[in-house]
């Protein structure tokens, strides 16, 4: 089967790939791989049906793969491939459910080397509901007012797994884990590594303070930011067919699970890309 690439929407994300065969990647589908996800920082390649390995192979294309810090939802075999399913529960803390990524965030802001990108497989979907969304925050940047874009240049936030502002709740940590997470700071706008192109740098559920301003004033702009990332234009859904991957950009996309789709199962396996400190 030919491939086909239907470009991205008009938010600017959600390219996607049919019709390749990611076990028999030739040079020139990597290539093509990577120019794709240069130009759509959310890409689908619909219809893989991919052992573990199979995953992780594919993973490598986009980069080294980074080992998540939770140990609880990592594949025992490969640990590598974590799991994100709706039965999981914080099972070291108070026991109830744990919808992972239910609000906006970027993967693993939380550490001092954020992943640069995350590939999410669709194993098991529900028969409705379960989009992933995703916001393009090298436009939610570009379409700021000039005086607030000088504004925030100079500007960082602190973000901690367990943040003050924690809109949904996050699974207890180990001590080992809590020692590999402790809280760090990142600008808020941040120069992309390959493309140096500049994206807002936001996470709902782990920014905990702005650094230099009142925790009032901090807030305020925060949710300021926020509202203005997330506006319909700048927003792509991704509609979830079984054996999808999704790969996205964590240096330049914020992302929430809608996690509307009541007790039907969904399950995701997930890998990490290394990214470096944000700068
Ligand atoms: C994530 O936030 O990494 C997962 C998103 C999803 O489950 O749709």
């Amino acid at each position: 089967m030919a491939i086909s690439i239907t470009k991205a929407g008009p938010s600017g994300l959600g390219a996607i790939v049919e019709g390749l065969d990611s076990e028999a990647l030739a040079t020139d589908d990597e290539e093509l791989l990577r120019r794709l996800y240069a130009e759509s920082p959310v890409l689908c390649l619909r219809g893989q049906a991919l052992s573990p390995d199979a995953f992780m192979r594919l993973a490598r294309v986009f980069g080294a793969i980074q080992v998540q810090l939770l140990r609880e939802f990592r594949d025992a075999a490969h640990p590598e491939i974590s799991y994100i399913e709706n039965t999981q529960r914080d099972t070291r803390g108070d026991g109830k459910r744990i919808v992972f990524g239910e609000h906006w965030h970027t993967d693993d802001s939380y550490m001092a080397k954020p992943c640069s990108t995350t590939l999410l497989y669709a194993d098991v979907i529900p028969p409705v509901g379960g989009d992933t969304l995703f916001a393009n925050m090298y436009r939610a940047y570009e379409a700021l007012p000039d005086a607030m874009k000088a504004r925030l240049h100079a500007m960082r936030a602190v973000h901690a797994y367990q943040s003050r502002r924690n809109v949904n709740p996050v699974p207890t940590r180990t001590e080992d884990e809590e020692r590999e997470s402790p809280k760090v700071s990142h600008p808020l706008v941040r120069t992309h590594s390959v493309t140096g192109r500049q994206a807002l740098y936001l996470n709902l559920n782990r920014i905990d303070s702005v650094e230099g301003l009142p925790l009032k004033d901090g807030d305020a702009l925060i949710d300021e930011l926020f509202a203005h990332s997330i506006q319909p234009t700048f927003v792509h859904a991704h509609k979830w067919r079984l054996h999808d991957v999704v790969v996205w950009d964590n240096r330049c996309t914020m992302h929430k699970a809608s996690a509307d789709y009541g007790d039907h199962r969904r399950r995701m396996m997930r890998i990490l890309i290394e990214g470096s400190a944000p700068a």
